[in-house]
């Protein structure tokens, strides 16, 4: 995340003062903003979200996790891939696609990791001593099955050079992906990483067994096949565009289930919440994943979209579901596992508190600044302004924006630094 969120932050510094670093290769904006996407998403959102659930599942099924050993291989698979990721994009080895940029030899590795984690996983739980899944291990699992089965098809690999169909195909299989990586991977991984910490850190029963089935159900149903969402300024087949429209109006259907089982759990516990931080990342992140899922689905009615795709507006939605929605949740799930790892409580509630409020405020700022410059563009471009032209109306608006990057970086360096003393130096008091 510190990595991942200074690339962020050059990136933002870069739309400033384009010329600042010069015509360094490896620091341009276009390679900059890919390690940005690539370190976020696959280098913190993904190993801490699995991480979590590595946790959650063997414990929801009283067991060990099936092989410790291939957990840790996998661990060290996954660190040298993402350090493939972050070497090849910055020397310009990219295949060009957005969250598909990791080139052919990459991708099978992204593959194999996910084949075995899957396989540790389902093994677990054929070795249960719980005869009843609970909601968080469909979730997890699911998420990790099906982002292998995605992974493959949207990264074209049985075609190795390019790793890309061609023409339209090509954009509504890689959006096929792309939407899924966000709504098959992290989406359920957050999702069943808070149906855990949530009862768990309120000592009450999941408000309704029954309501986190259709939930999960209605999410597989309606989120797997809405990526076409993300092209419908392209000449792609119409049917294609109305079935994904629809399903994305549905969408608020297992957004409001899953919400509505969380916040019942929570009535009348909030305090529970507020004392414990990892449950407060996780809650705001559940808050976060409503206002994103209410922008959503109108984002993707093609009278909005018509002012609103290409602009700032969409990388506001992708900072509050991403960082405000999964990161969140991903931080929080991570503060609340540690104590019970370790043995004691974390190594500063108060650094913790003060990490919470500086992504808080900067990603609450983000999504202010970036909407307010997306509609900005999008009125001008509507009313025929080139691009160029806007540039100086929205120059304070990057200004500020790199501004709370600035509190987000801070943010992580934070949480770095208290977790990694939770783990290795804390002589704090007994959990
Ligand atoms: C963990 C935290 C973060 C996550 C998960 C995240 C995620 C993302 C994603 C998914 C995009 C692509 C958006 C799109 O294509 O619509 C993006 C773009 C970007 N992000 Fe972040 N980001 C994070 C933190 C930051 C920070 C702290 C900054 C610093 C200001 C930043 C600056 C940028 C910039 C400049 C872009 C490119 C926007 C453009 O092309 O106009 N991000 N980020
Ligand atoms: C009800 C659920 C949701 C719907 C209907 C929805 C809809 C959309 C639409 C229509 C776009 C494309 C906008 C455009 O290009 O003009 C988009 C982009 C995006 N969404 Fe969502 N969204 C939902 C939830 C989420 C969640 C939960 C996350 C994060 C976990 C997320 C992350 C993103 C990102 C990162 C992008 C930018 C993709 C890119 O162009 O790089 N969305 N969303």
């Amino acid at each position: 995340m510190v990595i991942g969120t200074l690339y962020g932050l050059v990136g933002a510094i870069e739309l400033v003062a384009p010329d600042l670093l010069g015509n360094i290769g490896w620091l341009v904006f276009g390679r900059i903003r890919t390690v940005h996407t690539n370190l976020v998403v696959f280098g913190f959102l993904t190993p801490a979200l699995l991480s979590v659930g590595h946790f959650v599942v063997p414990r929801l099924l009283r067991t060990q996790l099936f092989s410790e050993k291939l957990g840790i291989f996998i661990v060290c698979l996954w660190n040298v891939i993402v350090a493939a990721i972050f070497i090849t994009l910055s020397i310009g080895l990219s295949q060009g696609r957005e969250y598909a940029e990791a080139i052919w030899e990459i991708d099978i590795l992204v593959a194999i990791a996910f084949a075995l984690i899957f396989i540790n996983m389902i093994m677990t739980i054929r070795n249960r001593q719980e005869p009843l899944l609970y909601v968080s291990v469909w979730y997890i699992t699911a998420g990790i099955i099906l982002t292998l089965i995605v992974y493959a098809i949207g990264n074209v690999i049985w075609v190795p050079g390019a790793g890309a169909l061609t023409g339209i195909p090509d954009a509504v299989i890689l959006w096929f992906y792309g939407h899924n990586v966000l709504g098959l991977l992290l989406t359920p991984l957050a999702v069943g990483i808070a149906y855990y910490v949530i009862p768990s850190a309120t000592r009450t029963p999941l408000y309704s067994h029954t309501l986190s089935l259709a939930g999960f159900w209605s999410l597989l149903v309606l989120y797997s096949h809405i990526g076409t969402h993300h092209l419908i300024q392209v000449p792609a087949p119409t049917w294609l565009k109305v079935v994904s429209i629809v399903g994305s109006i549905g969408m608020v259907i297992p957004v409001m289930i899953v919400l509505i089982n969380f916040w019942y759990t929570v009535k009348g516990k909030m305090r529970t919440i507020h004392e414990n931080i990892g449950a407060k990342f996780v809650f705001t992140g559940t808050v976060f994943y409503l206002f994103t899922c209410i922008q959503g689905p109108i984002q993707a009615l093609p009278q909005v979209q018509r002012l609103t795709h290409f602009s700032n507006w969409v990388v506001a939605h992708a900072h509050m579901g991403i960082l405000g929605f999964s990161g969140m949740v991903a931080i929080g799930g991570i503060y609340f596992i540690l104590p019970k790892m370790t043995g004691r409580s974390i190594y500063s509630k108060t650094l913790a508190e003060f990490q919470y409020w500086m992504i808080l405020i900067g990603l609450v700022g983000f999504m202010v600044v970036l909407t307010t410059v997306g509609l900005v563009q999008g009125n001008s471009w509507l009313n025929g302004e080139t691009i160029y032209r806007i540039l100086p109306q929205i120059h304070n608006y990057n200004i500020v924006r790199a501004g709370l990057g600035v509190l987000i970086v801070t943010g992580a360096i934070i949480g770095l630094y208290n977790m990694v003393r939770s783990i290795f130096f804390n002589l704090g008091e007994t959990a």
